[in-house]
């Protein structure tokens, strides 16, 4: 093992909040499986979000709110045994929170116990600031999120931008404050233009404030990873940058392998296994025998 790999430590709330004093940038992207979990913790990625954004890269639904406890739970369990010095946060999922302070402190209790998560994100401003608050007092940290918040897409009209007018603007300054009141250490600003992501961190100094479309103001970035990587193909955001088409590459692979085991060049010669030919006629003598 080299001598950085040996010294390297597991991503905590005081070093996340260490790099903002710093003023380095943070990074933050989506995961939902063991060996994209692996590559990130290799990569020195340093947040990692189990985001019920799944539903869509993962399973295929049209939109978040099909994704069930169970299966972020599943999902967060692959992720943290793939990466074990990032800070992994579970999102709670649709519905997992709504209902009641209660069942909220009960499916954040699992991200943490059966997940084995560092923190959970949840979706609302001030009107899940009760669930926070338990949360909190639960002894789990708690990331909020506003701006676009997709599961109730429906609600706020689609995937749009948030805060164009000065009216909501403040309103998403005054659901910052109220999650900062009730003892988020973090909030997510989603599909916010820029010098309102600004606003939001003047009126919540103490917290970190991450974005997904809010600008590069914020003390950390989130992506989801399969926008990264061009492994969603429905639609592409302005804010995403393709690093890789990695959707090519392995259709281009699949496609081979179809023609090669058409043309039987595969399985080649290097991939079968060998048998001591004595042995070969033995078995042949047998098989006569019988
Ligand atoms: O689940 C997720 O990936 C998210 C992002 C859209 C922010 O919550």
């Amino acid at each position: 093992m080299a001598e950085a790999e040996k010294k390297r430590v597991k991503v905590s709330i005081p070093s996340l909040f260490a790099k903002k004093e710093r003023g380095e940038k943070i990074s933050w992207l989506t995961c939902y499986d063991f060996p994209f979990a692996q590559l990130m913790d290799q990569a020195g990625v340093e947040m990692i979000l189990v985001g019920d954004s799944a539903a869509m890269t993962v399973h295929g639904h049209k939109g978040t709110l099909p994704i069930t406890m169970d299966e972020m739970i599943s999902h967060s369990k692959a992720v943290v045994r793939g990466a074990p010095h990032c800070f992994v946060i579970g999102d709670m999922p649709f519905m997992s929170y709504q209902i009641s302070v209660e069942e909220a402190i009960r499916n954040a209790g699992r991200f943490m116990k059966e997940g084995g998560c560092d923190a959970i994100k949840l979706e609302g401003g001030r009107r899940v600031t009760p669930m926070v608050r338990g949360i909190v007092d639960a002894g789990i940290p708690v990331i909020g999120h506003i701006g676009l918040t997709p599961q109730s897409s429906s609600m706020l009209g689609g995937a749009r931008i948030q805060g164009k007018t000065a009216a909501s603007a403040r309103a998403l300054v005054d659901d910052a404050k109220a999650l900062a009141e009730a003892g988020a250490f973090a909030i997510l600003l989603e599909l916010i233009p820029t010098p309102v992501s600004d606003a939001i961190m003047k009126a919540v100094p103490d917290l970190l404030i991450f974005g997904i479309g809010a600008g590069p103001v914020c003390h950390g970035q989130l992506v989801i990873m399969h926008d990264l990587i061009g492994l969603f193909q429905a639609f592409q955001p302005k804010f995403v940058k393709k690093y890789v088409n990695i959707s090519e590459i392995v259709e281009r692979a699949f496609e081979q392998y179809v023609r090669e085991v058409k043309d039987r060049t595969f399985p080649a010669k290097e991939n079968e296994y060998e048998i001591d030919p004595k042995e070969i006629g033995k078995l042949k003598k047998m098989l006569k025998k019988a």
